[in-house]
């Protein structure tokens, strides 16, 4: 049985994780995350990463990508 796992963009912010995950570096050595939702920077300025603490907010981070409809055919 799988588990949802679901990515949320914030504007100017991080992205939310919530669900069943794991987080690893680039050789595959697990992160410590035993929560149920993280928040991943998304500004490259945390002091933490790949975990946000906040830094985007106080350096203004500017990001507000959103997602476009698909379109149908
Ligand atoms: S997105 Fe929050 S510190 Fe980078």
């Amino acid at each position: 049985m799988s588990e949802t796992t679901k990515i949320t963009v914030l504007d100017n912010g991080p992205f939310l994780v919530a669900g069943s995950f794991v987080v690893t570096d680039a050789v595959g050595q697990p992160y410590h995350a035993d929560r149920e939702q993280i928040a991943l920077c998304r500004c490259g300025r945390s002091s933490g990463s790949p975990f946000c603490d906040g830094t985007h907010a106080k350096i203004g981070f500017s990001a507000t990508e959103r997602a476009v409809p698909q379109v149908q055919d």
